[in-house]
């Protein structure tokens, strides 16, 4: 089976993937260009997964190996006979013409990466319109072996310094090769390449949130029939989406299971309860478990010892309301594309690791449940694409990443009622002293830290005794890596401020600069 959404009508694209870092973002480009594309590792596309997957173009990432070697990564040779367009991409690309005749050598001081010029030849290619209206074009380069001898009905169309086959085709078949990636943003052209490209294989751009929500909706009627779907809402933007289009499609077979931990921000409960029960009419259980996560984590000081009471108690919980649901046996989870791609790893062969990282992980078996997953095809903006398109509110759905466990992790230390209450506090002042500064959708992540830490302060004529705070806020694409905010000295003092005078139990208030790495976004 090539996907779970085969019987989905979309002109698709496939990607077969080779290992290089950047793959995700041929998928990027291509997606906001409204065409679906799949990212497959090579070693899983077969001759017969290509006759399934019918791709109406295919792509060939980048990767880390070296044709030259033995056993070095292909795709089946059936993929030249399909009669649809390629195109090669790096390691891509010396494959391509390693398996159709060219030849490939190893670098020899001919090794280029980072930043590199093309100028075009004297023939002109559809691929390449919009290109070269000033007289070369910044890419991206990063290889080592080069193209020394290009496959017979190929033609040069641009060139670089070190990579005389810089952009390669045969018109004929519309199979084209390019040595740099145009996927990233250092090649600032390199989204019209893929523009081409998909124009040229024919793709109409049917890929739009409003096409999709009516199949997936028709999918989940479909896969769920008359049967009751439990869904666990943490009140993040994922699980919310996937509960309304659960929704839309199959109406009260949903309930969905708000637990509440105790360790939720200032209003939170109240804000999800509200916008499910009053705006969509869904089913809820609200689950408030305080005392239980409260008690349980009490005198802990340990990172993990707390993340992993919070974790085993969410799913005690979750399953015990659970059971309430009488012939439920489906459960609905928000995961996304991100977590279902299939990496390639080089070391000691190919290997496929699937990332899984959700809150109820280990439940679906635990219970026999079979999992509903709407959004397993959407990247992260997707899913506020659809998000909208069901009408969900923009506050909502820009709302910034919140984790699992909650303010457990902003509480480095033990965790008391007290500290809690005072980071809820201190917390909502920050957050409301970025949106007045309209920075709240300029940054990806912004909370308090309490710390385990009280210092002496002077108030009025009288000494204070309080908690020392860090305000924490960072830019980042996705999270992995990010960069603390830089606020100016004037937001950080009156935020300051504000915060010692508004919040009883703080005297004191810091900013995190650390970026990640070598710091975590979160405390814990
Ligand atoms: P770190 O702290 O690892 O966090 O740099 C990266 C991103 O992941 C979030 N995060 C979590 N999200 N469950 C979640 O759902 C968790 O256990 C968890 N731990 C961290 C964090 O808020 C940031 O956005």
């Amino acid at each position: 089976m090539a996907s779970d959404m085969t019987q989905i009508s979309h002109q698709k694209l496939l990607i077969i993937d080779f290992g290089s870092q950047v793959t995700q973002l041929i998928a990027r480009r291509l997606r906001e260009l409204n065409i679906y594309c799949e990212i497959h590792p090579f070693n899983k596309v077969t001759s017969a997964f290509l006759t399934e997957f019918d791709p109406k173009a295919v792509i060939f990432s980048g990767g880390p190996a070296s044709v030259i070697d033995e056993n070095s990564p292909r795709p089946p040779i059936e993929v030249f006979d399909l009669g649809v367009p390629i195109l090669g991409i790096c390691y891509g690309q010396q494959v391509m013409m390693q398996m159709l005749g060219g030849k490939v050598e190893r670098g020899h001081g001919t090794a280029e990466f980072g930043r590199a010029f093309v100028a075009p030849s004297a023939k002109k290619l559809p691929l390449l319109d919009g290109w070269f209206e000033a007289d070369k074009e910044q890419v991206w380069m990063s290889h080592g072996d080069h193209v020394s001898a290009i496959a017979d009905g190929f033609e040069v169309y641009g060139t670089s310094p070190n990579a005389p086959f810089a952009i390669t085709a045969d018109t004929k078949r519309n199979f084209f090769a390019v040595q740099f990636h145009p996927e990233v943003h250092h090649t600032p052209n390199g989204a019209k390449l893929y523009e081409n490209f998909v124009k040229l294989a024919g793709f109409t751009g049917d890929w739009t949130m409003g096409l999709y929500r009516e199949q997936a909706i028709a999918t989940i009627r479909e896969q769920v029939g008359d049967k009751k779907v439990i869904c666990g809402l943490s009140g993040g933007v994922d699980s919310s989406v996937a509960a309304v289009l659960i929704h839309e499609a199959i109406g009260d077979q949903l309930t969905c299971v708000f637990v509440d931990h105790g360790l939720l921000r200032q209003g939170e409960s109240d804000e999800v309860v509200a916008m499910f029960r009053d705006n969509y009419n869904i089913q809820l259980i609200h689950a408030d478990e305080q005392e239980l996560f409260l008690g349980e984590l009490d005198g802990q000081s340990d990172p993990e010892t707390k993340r992993k009471i919070i974790g085993s108690l969410f799913i005690d919980v979750f399953q015990k309301y659970a059971n309430q649901i009488e012939g439920a046996e489906f459960l609905a989870q928000g995961t996304l594309y991100p977590d279902v791609i299939e990496s390639v790893s080089f070391s000691g062969g190919p290997s496929v690791t699937i990332k899984s990282h959700h809150n109820v992980g280990g439940l679906p078996e635990k219970m026999g449940l079979k999992l509903v997953e709407p959004l397993r095809e959407l990247f992260k903006d997707e899913v506020r694409a659809l998000g909208r398109e069901l009408g969900l509110p923009a506050s909502f759905i820009g709302r910034h990443p919140f984790p699992g466990p909650g303010l457990a992790i902003r509480c480095p230390g033990e965790i008391t009622r007290e500290k809690l209450d005072i980071l809820r506090k201190a917390d909502a002042v920050y957050i409301d002293q970025i949106r007045k500064h309209n920075l709240y959708d300029e940054i990806w992540q912004a909370f308090v830290a309490i710390l385990p830490v009280r210092t002496v302060g002077v108030m009025g004529d009288g000494r204070t005794y309080d908690f020392a705070c860090a305000l924490r806020a960072v830019t980042s694409v996705d999270g992995m890596t990010a960069d603390y905010y830089p606020f100016t000295h004037e937001f950080l003092g009156e935020t300051a401020t504000r915060i010692i005078n508004e919040v009883e139990g703080i005297n004191r208030v810091t900013y995190d600069i650390t970026s990640k790495p070598p710091g975590t976004i979160e405390w814990e």
